[in-house]
């Protein structure tokens, strides 16, 4: 197997000690060593989410997961929920509440936009919805909606706050508890750089609250919170065999990302982005989402005019061993995805996906007919 710079919307490059950790030898869900590793990854998971939730942990699954794991314990059948769309993932949450049997309202913005959290608060006035859903970081379009001026909006109509924050955890500063969201998810593919396969979740007193209270049955066996939380609460009630190996992984990036220090990371994160956007400036590319909402770790480019996305992506990929992603939804054929997140987040990448888009952007002009 090639390995490529993964520079698209995750999975991003793992690092050798999470690798290390992965290949460490398996051993039983329910020893106690491994008890206690589950103990510290929840303490480093809610120094990440920057939460003192009781309830914080890593559901097996992707991203996906996650957000099936808290909207299949937290919404009931016909329950009125706000989903604000300003993407692919915001879609998906609506489409997943209205399999759930959820009455899903949803509030749209323009593609490459942000959530605007006064449109928030004046649907939750009208729609009176008692929970409200919104992504942090939107990784189809690179937008960055303000999550805590949301969070306020959702609060002050006494609405119970969701958050996807697949993208941004790890990669941008995230305020459980400061910013007043009652239940978020996240992945491990992109800012922590931990190969794809666990949500970490996290869930406040609200949340728990709204669980307990749960007048119908829950459809989901596996995503069980009530029951999973059981496995990872002192009673380590078996309930389903927890990826051991994956979590050696996440225990030993969280142990990196607190080294490192989370402002500085953030920092790493945003001065990747400024050198890569300056630099493709210099090659006439701009970005999607306006200034002052874009993501640091995902950065949506234009393609110009006359230039074959598929085809400079594909060059990418067969001469520079590097992957970037392609647009989704409305942007499909219209944008290019560049990802620098968690472990590439830095100048020396920055520099080789530059010169090689700019060596390839030259070729593609050379043998495009007159
Ligand atoms: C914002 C956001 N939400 C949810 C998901 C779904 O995560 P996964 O693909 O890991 O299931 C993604 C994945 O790209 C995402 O970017």
């Amino acid at each position: 197997m090639r390995e490529a710079l993964l520079l698209g919307p995750g999975p991003s490059n793992v690092p050798a000690s999470v690798l290390a950790a992965l290949a460490r030898p398996t051993i039983g869900h329910l020893d106690p060593e491994f008890l206690a590793l589950m103990d510290g990854l929840q303490s480093g998971l809610r120094a990440v989410f920057r939460t003192a939730n009781r309830l914080t942990i890593a559901v097996s699954g992707t991203g996906s997961a996650g957000m099936e794991a808290l909207l299949t314990n937290l919404v009931e059948p016909r329950e009125r929920i706000l989903v604000c769309v300003n993407g692919v993932f915001g879609g998906r949450a609506a489409e997943l509440c209205r399999r759930l049997g959820a009455d899903a309202v949803e509030l749209t913005f323009p593609w490459g936009r942000p959530v605007d959290p006064a449109a928030v608060g004046e649907a939750l006035d009208r729609s009176a919805a008692k929970t409200l859903f919104f992504v942090h970081a939107e990784t189809s379009t690179g937008a960055l909606s303000d999550a805590a001026a949301i969070a306020a909006a959702g609060r002050e109509h006494g609405a119970l706050v969701v958050m996807d924050c697949v993208t941004s955890l790890g990669g941008l500063p995230v305020e459980i508890d400061a910013w007043g969201i009652d239940a978020a998810f996240s992945g491990t593919q992109k800012c922590l750089s931990v190969p794809p396969g666990l949500a970490p979740v996290t869930l406040g007193e609200r949340a728990l609250a709204r669980m307990d209270a749960r007048m119908a049955p829950l459809p989901s066996w596996y995503f069980d919170l009530g029951l999973v939380r059981r496995y990872w609460g002192p009673d380590r009630t078996y309930h389903h065999t927890a990826p051991v190996n994956m979590l050696y992984a996440l225990a030993a990036a969280l142990r990196e990302i607190a080294g490192e220090g989370l402002p500085a990371r953030f920092e790493r994160h945003a001065t990747a982005h400024a050198q890569l956007v300056a630099g493709l400036a210099a090659l006439g590319l701009s970005l999607v989402p306006p200034e002052g909402a874009r993501l640091p770790m995902l950065n949506c480019v234009r393609v110009p005019d006359r230039v074959d996305e598929a085809a400079v992506r594909a060059a990418l990929h067969a001469r520079h061993d590097i992957e970037i992603g392609a647009g989704l939804g409305e942007l499909r054929g219209k944008v290019w995805r560049i990802g620098l997140m968690g472990e590439n987040a830095r100048e020396g990448v920055v520099r080789r996906f530059l010169a090689a888009l700019s060596e390839e952007l030259r070729r593609h002009a050379a043998s495009r007919p007159a």
